[in-house]
Formats: structure tokens, C-alpha cells, sequence
């Protein structure tokens, strides 16, 4: 993944911001030493901007698309309350062991529940409203993901898309991509032309490690 700001910089950030913890650290480290695609995690710079979005509205109930080896999932965790919660969703049900082995390492951990499948089919057995829904599975379907959030979020919520800038992909031409190769890059580039568009949304594509898009509906 390209870094669009300086290491130097995102550490200074960093060394200045309100971090997750030391188990989030080991997690982050046990993912890169056991998993080959360690890159999707979303790193210490975003957790932060996710527990600030989190501490900004006082949200109790968080929606996940994509929890992977549960780092994400634990940082949010950690922000809120003790009567929190953050409903997970991701395929892959071999992934359960390094969520068990690292949430029940953690007080926060019980506020973690994670949902195995599909997360288009998941997404419908969750139940009430969610002040924060953060979108980090697959990109070609992130379009479908943020329709049923907006259906989801609560008054007040925040819906954050994560890797909206795809490496700087994004800038290419329709003329300069694949729709079979490229079809993540095609699927982002929809989706944020589809927020832009959109009248009732509030929507902020901060270049934070891949890009967020952070959205609200106005009023
Ligand atoms: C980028 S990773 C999530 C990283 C995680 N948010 C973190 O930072 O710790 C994307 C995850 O989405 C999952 N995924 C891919 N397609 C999915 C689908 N259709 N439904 C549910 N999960 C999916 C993958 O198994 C992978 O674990």
C-alpha cells in the first residue's frame, strides 16, 4: 500500500494522539509475523481517528465490515463504554482463534461480537441502530454496504469507508483500467462519486493512511 504521508510524520502525529493499547500492539504484531495480507490492517494512525470519532459522539454501538484478526474491532472496543458494543463481520471463521486468544486477553473484549458469513447476508441479522459503522471488507461491495448503513445508523452517527483512496488508484481514467482487474478501484471510484452526489449526506475524504471517507447525514 502507498504511504501518502512520511513515516516521520505519521510518528510525530502519533506520538501526539491517544493510541490503542499495548495488546492492540501485540495483535498488530502477531498479525504481520502469522498472516500474509497484514497490510489490511488499518495501523495505530486510523485507530486513533476512529476512537476520536468514537469519543466525538459518545457512540455506544459500532457496526464492522471486515474484522479480520480482530485489531480494528478491540481499538473501537477499547473507546467505548463499558456497556459498548461493536457487532463484527467477516467471512473467514478460521480467524476465531486469534479473536478469541487477544479480545479475551482484554476488558473490552466482551463488548466484541463477531458474525461469520457473508456480510451482505450477516449485515441483516443484526438488530437496531449503530452510531458508528465503520466498512473495511471488500471493496466491490462497498456500495451495497453503505446503502444498508445508512439504513442502520443512528441519529447523530458516523459512517467511516475505509482505503477510499486505493494506493492513489483512484486518480486513474476509466480509459486506464480493467473492469475485470480493476474492478476494487472501479468499485471505490462508485462509491465516492456516489457520496459526492448524494444531497442528504455530509461526507469528508480525509487522506489518512488509504483515505476515509467519513459520512453523516445533514441535519
Ligand atoms: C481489510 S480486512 C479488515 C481489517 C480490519 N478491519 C483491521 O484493520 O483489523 C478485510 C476483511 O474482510 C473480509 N471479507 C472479505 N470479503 C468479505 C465478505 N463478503 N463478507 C465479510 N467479510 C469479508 C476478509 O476476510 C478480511 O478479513
Amino acid at each position: 500500500m502507498k504511504k501518502f504521508i512520511s513515516q516521520e510524520i505519521e510518528s510525530y502525529a502519533l506520538s501526539k494522539s491517544n493510541r490503542p493499547s499495548a495488546l492492540c500492539a501485540q495483535l498488530a504484531g502477531h498479525t504481520v509475523e502469522t498472516k500474509e495480507m497484514s497490510v489490511m490492517l488499518i495501523g495505530e494512525m486510523e485507530a486513533s481517528f476512529l476512537g476520536f470519532l468514537i469519543n466525538s459522539i459518545s457512540a455506544k454501538r459500532v457496526l464492522e465490515f471486515g474484522t479480520f484478526t480482530g485489531y480494528s474491532a478491540l481499538a473501537m472496543a477499547e473507546q467505548l463504554p463499558a456497556d459498548g458494543e461493536v457487532v463484527t463481520m467477516d467471512l473467514d471463521q478460521q480467524l476465531e482463534a486469534t479473536h478469541k486468544e487477544f479480545w479475551n486477553k482484554s476488558p473490552h473484549g466482551a463488548k466484541i461480537k463477531c458474525l461469520f458469513g457473508p456480510a451482505l447476508e450477516t449485515v441483516m441479522k443484526t438488530e437496531g441502530l449503530f452510531d458508528l459503522v465503520f466498512i473495511d471488507a471488500d471493496k466491490t461491495n462497498y456500495l451495497n454496504y453503505l446503502k444498508i448503513s445508512l439504513e442502520k445508523l443512528a441519529p447523530g452517527g458516523i459512517i467511516a469507508l475505509d482505503n477510499v483512496l486505493w494506493s492513489g488508484e483512484v486518480l486513474k481514467s476509466a480509459s486506464e483500467l480493467d473492469p475485470e482487474k480493476d474492478s476494487s478501484t472501479l468499485s471505490i471510484q462508485e462509491v465516492n462519486d456516489w457520496v459526492r452526489d448524494q444531497e442528504g449526506l455530509y461526507g469528508t475524504l480525509v487522506p489518512i493512511r488509504d483515505g476515509i471517507f467519513v459520512i453523516t447525514k445533514k441535519g
